[in-house]
């Protein structure tokens, strides 16, 4: 292998080990600031954030939340990616929700 190539590989692996360390610090994989833009852009056609926060709300796991916004999504073509998907996650449940996971 010659050294040029052997040196970009190491970087990009050493790059990688670096993203995810800082995924660590916000919530698991999402950025719940990123979520409340996506939200406020994606989201408030059908319903306003009160369906997040009512008494009787049919979420009950943070499994359910992500499974429900994907499902949100594919209703709307809102056309997110998986990590939309994680950031919308992140700040739904840090502000409504507070599952533990
Ligand atoms: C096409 C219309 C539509 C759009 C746009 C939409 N939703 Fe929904 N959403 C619904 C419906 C319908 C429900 C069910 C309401 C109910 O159960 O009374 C719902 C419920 C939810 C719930 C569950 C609330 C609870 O009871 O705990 C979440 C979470 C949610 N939506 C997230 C999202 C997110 C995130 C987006 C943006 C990607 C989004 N929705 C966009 C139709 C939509």
């Amino acid at each position: 292998m010659k050294p040029t190539l052997f040196a970009v590989l190491l970087s990009s692996l050493l790059f990688a080990g670096q993203a995810m360390a800082d995924n660590k610090t916000s919530d698991a994989k999402g950025d719940p600031k990123i979520g409340k833009m996506l939200v406020s852009q994606k989201c408030s056609r059908c319903h306003d954030d009160s369906v997040y926060s009512r008494p009787d709300h049919k979420i009950k796991s943070y499994d359910a939340l992500v499974a429900r916004i994907r499902a949100c999504n594919a209703n709307t073509n809102a056309g997110l990616f998986p990590d939309d998907e994680a950031h919308i996650a992140a700040y739904l449940n840090l502000n409504y929700y507070h599952f533990k996971k």
